[in-house]
């Protein structure tokens, strides 16, 4: 293509050079280098307007800039030239609506993340919430920690060796910190046998039936309680009700019927009862069993991880039109976190050997522990 341009008009190839040497060595701003994408890319509503940056906040990392947005456009259309503007400026770029709605935050990050982030998380920091899960840090350094018990399911996914068995251990530390319930399949049967001690571990067709069964029959008892109760949502009785989670490694491995039905209704109608649900798979397409795409629509928060370069299983994972997990860099640990947000993280490394290690030395209760023992925990967690 460039080159039957250029034999029609060598002047346009001049043309391109300059462009390129002025992007690679003049010192525009940020905001310019965006502004230039933007128009480049002609972001304009019907009527021909134009956003435009209201103000440009340095941060120690980059620049946020807010964007006016006009009638008629929304922040979908800032997401569509973000790749362009992540490799005309060299940053990484979160885009979200600000809090009044009306403008747009477009954070952009020059710093890189590190290549490896160990395990720290401070319990302390999050008094509020009753299931914290640290996703990862952002460019910035900034650990971003939701509530299990807002975002209610998660799905995890994401080629071989990338990350997610780790992701699992963090969240399932962190967890076991803040005194919740944790219980796993993992019909692989390697990584998470090596935390029975401290959770309940199903390996076969059979125990995993048996897990999701006792987790039925509980999301029953805690319906009628808060029924009793007369609230809607456990966070009326934290301090009250322990939260309990179920992770489930590889979990379109599972291949029983009756486990299938029993996890889609758990999806449909555990949270209130204070029942989060883990999901990760390396390729969650809708031909992995009956009614994985049912399940798939009830994971609010999705976590991906490389995924080979492949747009479609970045969108099976992300979202219908998100491409972004194929845009990764093929490096351990790097991920799209979405849920109200989208942003670029790098997960904490965690494995079995190390979880164990703080779980010891947080004296977390080991499985079959008395409730004395429970309840002192509770009361002392304070994670080293
Ligand atoms: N957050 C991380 N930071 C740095 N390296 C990591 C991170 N997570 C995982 N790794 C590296 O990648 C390897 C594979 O990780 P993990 O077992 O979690 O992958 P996985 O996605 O669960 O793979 P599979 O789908 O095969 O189960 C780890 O042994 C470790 O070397
Ligand atoms: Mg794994």
């Amino acid at each position: 293509m460039v080159q039957q341009r250029s034999k029609l008009n060598p002047l346009a190839d001049l043309v391109d050079m300059a462009i390129y040497v002025y992007h690679q060595f003049s010192d525009v701003p940020l905001d310019m280098k965006v502004q230039q994408v933007l128009d480049g890319t002609h972001l304009v509503n019907h009527f021909d307007q134009a956003p435009k940056v209201i103000e440009s906040r340095p941060t120690e990392s980059g620049v946020q800039l807010i964007w006016s947005l006009p009638p008629g456009l929304d922040t979908k259309d800032f997401d569509s030239r973000r790749l362009a503007i992540e490799q005309q400026t060299g940053t990484i770029v979160k885009i979200e609506l600000g809090k009044n709605g009306a403008v747009v935050v477009m954070t952009l990050y020059r710093a890189k993340f590190p290549k490896e982030i160990p395990f720290n998380f401070n319990l302390k920091d999050y008094p509020d919430m009753m299931a914290p899960l640290p996703i990862g840090k952002d460019p910035a350094g900034k650990l971003i920690v939701v509530d299990l018990a807002e975002v209610y399911h998660i799905l995890c996914g994401g080629a071989t060796g990338y990350g997610k068995t780790s992701e699992l251990f963090v969240f399932v530390v962190s967890l076991l910190l803040a005194g919740c319930k944790v219980s796993a399949i993992d019909k692989k049967a390697i990584d998470f046998p090596l935390l029975e001690d401290y959770i309940n571990v199903a390996q076969d067709e059979e125990s995993a039936l048996k897990i999701l069964k006792s987790h039925l029959k509980e999301k029953e008892i805690r319906a009628a309680q808060l029924r009793e109760a007369k609230v809607q949502k456990i966070q009326k009785l934290k301090g009250k009700m322990r939260y309990q989670v179920l992770i489930m490694d590889e979990a379109t491995g599972i291949e029983n019927e009756e486990s299938h039905g029993i996890i889609k209704t758990l999806v449909r109608e555990a949270r209130a009862g204070g029942i989060g649900l883990i999901i990760t798979t390396q390729k969650p397409s809708a031909n992995t069993w009956k009614g994985f795409t049912d399940v798939r629509s009830n994971l609010s928060g999705r976590i991906c991880y490389y995924c080979n370069g492949d747009a479609n299983d970045s969108q099976v994972i992300l979202g219908k039109g998100n491409s972004r997990g194929a845009e990764l860099p093929a490096i351990a640990g790097r991920c799209v976190w979405k849920w109200q947000t989208e942003e670029v993280l790098q997960s904490m490394f965690l494995d079995a050997e190390k979880a164990i290690q703080i779980l010891e030395a947080n004296n977390v209760p080991k499985r079959g522990a008395s409730k004395s023992e429970i309840t002192e925990q509770r009361k002392n967690r304070i994670p080293t």
